[in-house]
């Protein structure tokens, strides 16, 4: 008896265009080219909302009420310092450790000295959650300071979350327009549904593994340069152009040799990222504000490579194209980008790991087999 031929298997290679799951935190819509968070439009969350109140509205599903407000930013306030043997502890680590692998081992470390580690109840991992949002700024500032030898300058309560990022890493709280084009960029890094990060708390979670092991995975997948590394690797590239006038031959030689142009080009949008325009004109404010020829030459750079780009591959950026730049004029090194990226997406992280355990199923995706034929392991010697 013949057996009927076997269809080949589909594969969808990177996973494009598969939907694995359904969820309630965020949407891209496709026709409107817009972002939802919870249903609301993520530019005017931006335009609107603190950074705080979109952390609440991802993790509850509203936005809060003045005493929710009041009561959340309270307890993310009394969270904010790190115990004596978490600070120790960070600062043996080498002075050569990139701040994303700092991150990545802080919570690893936050993991093991939290007792309530193995439950993974929602009160539980909301609990964990908070702690996070309010203690990893101040791991990454304290990274920053160390990498100038300058020592760890304790968060202030009566700052909020992006205020305070400044305080610890410079000891100053700058204008208010910059501190709100911050806000601005954590609010549009917050949350961005499956992307390759969230994906990988979603699978570490679905094995019924604790928080913090999903946030640390999650943190590994995010400091890829395809993913969120790209905001660092934006002005890498930006630095070795120099020259605004090299822009477009510096990104033919670029594409002739087959290189991926950080900052452009996405999985889901095709016809442009909707979160730029909102971050680009925060960054043309910080230009302005600057108004000195350095940020002049950068901006004029960043838009003639972004135009190069368009004419040439009619690929558009990403939002790491302006918030790299961004960062620059804030004052904030290049290994502090993808970190600031962190500190803003472990609130849709988090969301996705109490979703995910909601209703979960473990993540186990087939392969189709292409290897040697099945053969007999001869003898051994
Ligand atoms: N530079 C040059 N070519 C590009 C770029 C780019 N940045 N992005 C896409 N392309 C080209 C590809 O070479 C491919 O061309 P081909 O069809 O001739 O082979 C075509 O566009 C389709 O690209 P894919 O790689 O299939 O798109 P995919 O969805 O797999 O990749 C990705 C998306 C990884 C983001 C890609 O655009 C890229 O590498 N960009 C640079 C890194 C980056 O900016 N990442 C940040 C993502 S957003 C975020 O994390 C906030």
């Amino acid at each position: 008896m013949t057996s009927a031929p076997t269809v080949p298997p589909e594969i969808h290679r990177g996973l494009a265009g598969v939907v694995v799951d359904t969820t309630e935190i965020s949407t891209v819509i496709q026709e409107t080219n817009s972002l939802t968070y919870r249903g609301y439009p993520v530019q005017d969350l931006a335009a609107h909302r603190s950074f705080e109140e979109v952390a609440y509205l991802l993790w509850h599903g509203d936005l809060p009420d003045a005493a929710q407000l009041r009561e959340f930013t309270a307890r993310e306030r009394a969270l904010r310092p790190l115990d004596r043997t978490t600070a120790e502890f960070l600062v043996r680590l080498p002075e050569t450790c990139h701040p994303m692998d700092v991150l990545r081992t802080a919570v690893s470390f936050f993991g093991a000295e939290d007792p309530t580690e193995d439950d993974g109840s929602p009160a539980a991992n909301r609990a964990k959650s908070l702690s996070l949002l309010a203690k990893l700024p101040t791991v990454v500032a304290a990274d920053h300071r160390r990498r100038r030898g300058l020592d760890l300058i304790q968060p202030d309560p009566a700052l909020g979350y992006a205020e305070n990022f400044f305080h610890m890493c410079f000891g100053r709280v700058p204008e208010p327009e910059v501190v709100r084009c911050f806000e601005i960029s954590l609010i549009l890094y917050a949350e961005h549904s499956f992307n390759a990060s969230t994906f990988t708390a979603r699978v570490v979670t679905s094995t019924l593994s604790d928080l913090y092991s999903a946030v640390t995975a999650a943190i590994g997948a995010l400091k890829g340069p395809l993913h969120g590394g790209a905001n660092e690797a934006v002005m890498h590239m930006l630095n070795e152009i120099g020259d605004p006038r090299r822009a477009a031959d510096w990104l033919d030689e670029a594409l002739a040799s087959q290189r991926k142009i950080m900052g452009f080009g996405h999985r889901v949008y095709k016809n442009g990222d909707s979160r730029v325009p909102i971050m680009q004109e925060a960054t043309d404010r910080l230009v302005a504000r600057a108004g000195d020829p350095e940020a002049a030459r950068l901006a004029t750079l960043h838009a003639a490579l972004r135009h190069a780009m368009l004419t040439r591959k009619a690929i558009h950026p990403n939002l790491d194209y302006p918030a790299g730049l961004a960062y620059h004029l804030m004052g904030f090194d290049i290994p502090t980008f993808t970190p600031i990226f962190v500190m803003s997406r472990i609130t849709g992280w988090t969301a996705h790991i109490t979703e995910q355990l909601e209703h979960n199923a473990l993540i186990r995706p087939l392969a189709s087999y292409d290897g040697r034929d099945q053969r007999p392991v001869p003898a051994g010697a």
